[in-house]
């Protein structure tokens, strides 16, 4: 939350003022830093600068242009799952050589897309997306890269929504069927199968599990050398956690000092997908205290942002820390302080909070800023209400652009009729 900060008592995004964005701006919106995305990205080029990875930004976790143009002019690849992130990945020039493809349900049409478009390798996750996309490569007569992703059954100790790698998931290939397709592969004609993928979940917060994975996952590509099977990509997913609340995740080289020694044994072209590591506390959700209500068991702090806008709390539970845009001064005496609140948006669901039993001192007309909302955050709103979806801007020092409009209530019926 490095550029995030208060100067004299007003919070701060790298070197714009966000009390003054809200008067230009209104709120809700969502800020982000260039300068915290580049970071996170550099930091963890470097701690892996050993094995000189491949790091593909994982799209979904914020998919807006400019965050994915940043990443990209800075060397990045991307990581994508649908033909939207296709899409949003060439509109930016993403080099084809730079990108991945995974998702458990990649269609004839996304696939065809993708192969077009030369990606460097499909993440399959399925023996029947296997014969779909050997497939589709026959009818354009191109052979393409594909690794399997296989589902290692390792346990990452995150919440269960994020949890991927464990056998009862619906993602990836477990190793005995993994082990007979690669055994098969020249049934396959028009994909050259030369890569091992892994993602075991998000939010992780220690290297171990990560280590356990790769560890299984050598000792398969062992068996398959002794059976002339030679894979050249091992793309050990996204996952690494980041800080929410009191949490204390491994830092970027400590994450790489633990992996590293499991990479090198194996002399791969290694990739890497982070999404939320990169732009989780790159951003964050601004918005506005509509009403302070009290009632007799509790104050409510009725905002203008909702669950449609950040979902991360009502899906998850997930904590965010909201603070005031303006901090008062501590000699202040503000009795509204005493009282915990919930922070609550105006969607008519019990759900609909960002936040709960928080000591804010905040009054009717008065700003929070919802931190660590860089990631899975404006890419999982929606209008539900009928709400149109919010701003979002990007700070680099001095100067914000506004990199995606506030949706009008013209938005709100595109395409509709009556
Ligand atoms: C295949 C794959 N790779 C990478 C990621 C990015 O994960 P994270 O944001 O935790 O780094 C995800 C997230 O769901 C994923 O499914």
């Amino acid at each position: 939350m490095s550029d995030f900060k208060y100067k004299k008592d007003v919070l701060y995004c790298e070197n714009i003022n966000l009390e003054k964005l809200c008067e230009q701006i209104g709120t809700p919106f969502y800020v982000y830093s260039k300068k915290t995305l580049l970071d996170n990205y550099r930091k963890l080029k470097a701690a892996f600068r050993s094995v000189n990875p491949l790091i593909c930004y994982s799209v979904k976790a914020n998919s807006n242009l400019a965050v994915l143009n940043t990443l990209v002019k800075a060397g990045s690849g991307l990581d994508i799952v649908s033909g939207g992130e296709l899409f949003r990945a060439k509109k930016i020039k993403c080099p084809a050589d730079k990108i991945v493809y995974a998702s458990v349900g990649k269609t004839e049409p996304e696939i065809a897309d993708a192969i077009k478009y030369g990606i460097r390798m499909f993440n399959v996750e399925s023996v029947p997306e296997l014969i779909k996309i050997n497939s589709c490569a026959v009818k354009m007569c191109k052979k393409v890269d594909i690794a399997l992703r296989i589902n290692p059954d390792v346990e990452p100790k995150t919440h269960k929504y994020i949890t991927t790698g464990k056998k009862e998931t619906k993602f990836g290939i477990d190793m005995d069927t993994a082990w007979e397709v690669f055994n098969d592969k020249d049934k396959f004609r028009s994909v050259n199968l030369c890569g091992i993928h892994l993602h075991i979940g998000s939010q992780i917060l220690t290297p171990a599990p990560f280590v356990k994975a790769i560890n299984k996952t050598s000792n398969f590509i062992g068996k398959l050398k002794k059976n002339n099977i030679n894979i050249t990509t091992l793309n050990i997913g996204g996952g690494l956690g980041i800080i929410y609340d009191n949490e204390s995740p491994a830092t970027a080289a400590e994450f790489a000092a633990k992996i590293l020694p499991s990479l090198k044994k194996l002399d791969l072209k290694i990739i890497l997908e982070p999404g939320r590591f990169i732009a989780g506390n790159a951003g964050a959700f601004v918005c506005s205290v509509t009403y302070v209500k009290d009632t007799p068991v509790k104050r409510f702090l009725i905002i203008d942002g909702a669950m449609n806008d950040l979902v991360r709390p009502s899906l998850y539970g997930a904590y965010h820390s909201i603070l005031p845009l303006i901090r008062r001064k501590e000699n202040d005496v503000f009795e509204k302080c005493e009282r915990i609140s919930d922070v609550v948006g105006p969607v008519c669901e019990s759900g609909d909070f960002l936040g709960k039993e928080r000591k804010i001192d905040v009054s009717a007309g008065g700003r929070l800023a919802v931190l660590g909302a860089g990631a899975y955050g404006f890419v999982m709103s929606s209008n539900y209400n009928s709400r149109p979806r919010v701003p979002e801007i990007l700070v680099s020092g001095k100067i914000f652009t506004v990199v995606r409009e506030r949706e009008t209530y013209n938005d709100l019926i595109k395409g509709e009729m009556f």
